[in-house]
């Protein structure tokens, strides 16, 4: 029989209310830990995207279910960051398209989608244990034994502001206040739904990014972890790098 003595799992949850810069500093503060990275709005972009692509309407509760149920998604790895597939085929930057990000909300309201995304993400957690998640109920819902949980905040002018110059560089070009009257509509949204709403969890860190650019942002999250689970951080690496040494126990 062989046992295995502790565990490897250390997770940072990030959540947050879009354009407060979440993926690209969930991303790199991973890097900086030695962590992997999870993106979970991208779940939730590419069943809204497959909606689209066949035809169904995203509101369609039941039929997005359906949907969502049939489809296989899958990270690839090896790429960084992830590369997310749907049922073989990469989604790519067509899950960032306007067309999806009006979608989305109303997907990511579906009870059944928001059971099925749970449920995967915590499968990709067993298997990849040393993850810095984003999303919007990581530290909430799916994780809330999180060694150390983050909520960023910014002024929702601050975050329309961002997003423009995002779309700017992507060659689409958007006004301010169309951008600013998305960002209130989906975060009166995907705040009071009734599933896994944008909270901020309760014992989390909050950091505000309205006024400190992605550096610094970084250099703070980067400092709340080690403060708070450093050790836990250290001794994770060591699990992992162990490997086989922390079997313990014979096959007898
Ligand atoms: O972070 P994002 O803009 O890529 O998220 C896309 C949408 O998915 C957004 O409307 C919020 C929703 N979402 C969610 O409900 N729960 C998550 N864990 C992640 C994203």
């Amino acid at each position: 029989m062989s046992v295995v003595a502790a565990t490897a799992a250390f997770i940072v949850t990030i959540d947050g209310p879009a354009g407060t810069g979440k993926s690209t500093v969930a991303h790199r503060l991973a890097k900086r830990l030695g962590l992997e990275f999870l993106d979970t709005g991208a779940m939730y972009r590419a069943a809204a995207l497959s909606a689209l692509e066949q035809g169904i309407d995203p509101a369609d509760g039941p039929r997005v279910a359906e949907l969502v149920r049939d489809m296989e998604l899958r990270f690839d790895w090896t790429r960084d960051p992830p590369d997310l597939l749907v049922d073989g085929r990469s989604v790519g930057e067509r899950i960032r398209t306007q067309e999806v990000t009006r979608a989305v909300s109303a997907v990511a309201s579906n009870a059944s989608v928001r059971a099925a995304m749970v449920d995967a993400q915590r499968t990709i957690a067993a298997l990849h244990p040393r993850l810095v998640t984003e999303g919007r109920d990581q530290g909430s819902v799916v994780f809330p034994d999180a060694d150390v949980r983050i909520y960023l905040d910014a002024h929702p002018e601050v975050r329309a502001r961002r997003r423009v110059e995002q779309l700017r560089v992507k060659g689409i070009e958007t006004t301010e206040s169309e951008v600013l009257a998305q960002i209130i509509e989906r975060d009166r949204i995907d705040s009071t739904r009734r599933d896994g709403p944008l909270v901020r969890p309760t014992g989390a860190d909050i950091v505000d990014t309205s006024s400190i650019d992605i550096d610094d942002v970084i250099d703070r999250l980067e400092e709340i972890v080690r403060k708070r689970a450093g050790r836990a951080l250290v001794e994770s690496a060591q699990h992992r790098d162990d490997g086989d040494a922390c079997v313990v126990g014979d096959d007898a």
